[in-house]
């Protein structure tokens, strides 16, 4: 692998974008490659197995365009197909996901602290995060809950809104999440609605969002196996699957600067 090949990223939408951001300020030597899957957005409402098809066919489509490599900033496609993806893609480029480097920081900052997730119907039901704490030995008193109504709304803009605010103080209510200390946000959808989270708990809480925690992550990949880039002159590139006026929209917000959106057929 070389250095100047550029980073794939991708998510089942815009949420991906959230750690693209981060990556991209940390690392600004760094070429990206983007896609987002936005014709079967949400993946969190469907199975595995379908979700795995689908991420099978974007990594076609990413080592088709040389990256060097991979990684997956969707917990639901972590949770249900991390482990397919690892063997399908063998040693044609580094895989990451965004669960792991999350699991590390809690394992060495949540020590015997109750922490609540919200994520999509998939991550929470994969219960991919109890197992991965629990393989660590850490004790971490965590609960998980499912909160399917967050990334539909924020896909359709009204993260700014009284909806996103009706709908958190339904789900935060929810008894599996009372008395916790932190709530780590298990969507790349959410850091947009970090605000609104931290409001509903008067700032008392640690809110975890995993864009920093993911970029550090693969900075250190990148350095351990010799592959970051020097080049001056990166340019990254988004794709998606569907072409909607919301994904459109929403880049500029998720990412913080105009985007330029192709639109690709890989199905
Ligand atoms: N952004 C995805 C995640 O992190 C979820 C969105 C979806 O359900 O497609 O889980």
């Amino acid at each position: 692998m070389k250095t100047n090949q550029p980073i794939g990223i991708f998510d089942s939408g815009i949420g991906g974008l959230t750690v693209t951001k981060a990556v991209a300020e940390q690392l600004p030597n760094e070429s990206i490659i983007y896609f987002g899957d936005t014709a079967h957005l949400p993946y969190g409402d469907k199975s595995a197995q379908t979700v795995q098809g689908y991420t099978k066919k974007i990594a076609d489509f990413l080592l088709a365009r040389n990256v060097k490599l991979i990684l997956i900033a969707c917990n639901a496609a972590s949770a249900a197909a991390y482990k397919l993806l690892k063997d399908y893609i063998g040693d044609r480029a580094v895989l990451l996901n965004v669960i792991d480097p999350v699991v590390d920081f809690l394992s060495a900052n949540c020590s015997d602290k109750r922490v609540g997730l919200i994520g999509t119907k998939l991550t929470v039901q994969s219960q991919v995060y109890q197992q991965k704490i629990s393989a660590l030995a850490r004790q971490i008193d965590f609960h998980a809950l499912a909160t399917p109504l967050l990334v539909p709304i924020i896909e359709e803009g009204f993260f700014e809104h009284k909806l996103i605010e009706i709908a958190l103080a339904e789900y935060l209510a929810h008894p599996t999440l009372q008395n916790i200390e932190a709530l780590v946000l298990g969507c790349t959808h959410y850091p947009v609605i970090k605000k609104s989270i931290a409001n509903f708990y008067k700032n008392k809480i640690d809110i975890i969002d995993a864009a920093k925690i993911v970029a550090n992550k693969v900075e250190a990949t990148l350095i351990s196996h010799r592959i970051r880039s020097s080049t001056t002159t990166p340019k990254h590139r988004f794709y998606v699957s569907d072409y909607t006026e919301g994904f459109a929209k929403g880049t500029r917000l998720f990412f913080g600067e105009e985007i330029k959106v192709e639109l690709v057929h890989i199905f």
